[in-house]
């Protein structure tokens, strides 16, 4: 592997992608949020109508979707859907749709063309582990239930959703549980990842505790 690939899995709301963020702007590498690749398709599927039930109805729609990323936005058939697919209901949708063999090829392809390309840092829940096994540096982000549930909170209410935090501890609990249980590509640490509990760190320490690795 010639280009640099820097995988960052976690359960949700670990901080994954604004700590990878930042460190791909310090690196000046590109940022993948793979998430969004599956919220993308479940948002299309929930605009489109079709059955988060019918696994054969998902699998054709994914097949012909086009999921692009651009200057930090994410392109769903040549559209900008940056804020669409962060909604409750795409959540509350997404690890259903994620469970499915067919869909996680799909999006694996994607991410592996990626990374052939130019390097990367790429967040999800499989990178280190299947996605990218050889991976130059593979970190594993957890924190507590609440401070994730919390900093999830912030973020969507900052950006003028109508959520509670009920809601959030319910959602993450719920996406957790199946992300982790499913029998293909699941959640789960790779045995060579670094890991880094961030519930009593704030951003500049975890960004800082990455960036020791990386020299
Ligand atoms: O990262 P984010 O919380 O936005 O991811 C949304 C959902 O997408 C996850 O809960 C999981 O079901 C799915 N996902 C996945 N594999 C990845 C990234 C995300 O299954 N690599």
């Amino acid at each position: 592997m010639n280009n640099m690939v820097i995988a960052i899995d976690g359960p949700a709301g670990a901080g994954k992608s604004t700590i990878a963020k930042i460190v791909s702007n310090k690196l000046d590498i590109n940022y993948i949020d793979t998430g969004a690749m599956y919220r993308a398709i479940t948002y299309k599927a929930i605009r489109d109508g079709i059955d988060i039930n019918d696994e054969e109805a998902l699998i054709e729609m994914a097949k012909k979707t086009q999921i692009d990323f651009k200057d930090n936005n994410i392109y769903l058939d040549n559209e900008i859907v940056n804020e669409e697919i962060r909604t409750l209901s795409v959540s509350g949708n997404v690890s259903k749709v994620a469970q499915i063999k067919e869909i996680r090829e799909i999006m694996v392809e994607l991410q592996r063309k990626m990374g052939k390309r130019y390097s990367v840092i790429m967040d999800g829940r499989d990178i280190g582990s299947y996605v990218f096994k050889d991976a130059n540096l593979k970190f594993y982000l957890t924190a507590g239930i609440n401070e994730r549930a919390r900093r999830r909170y912030v973020e969507l209410k900052a950006k003028g959703h109508k959520i509670n935090l009920d809601d959030i501890v319910n959602d993450i609990k719920n996406r957790d549980d199946i992300d982790s249980k499913r029998s293909f590509a699941p959640l789960i640490k790779a045995d060579d990842a670094v890991e880094i509990d961030t519930t009593s760190k704030n951003i500049e320490e975890v960004v800082s505790d990455i960036m020791e690795y990386i020299k």
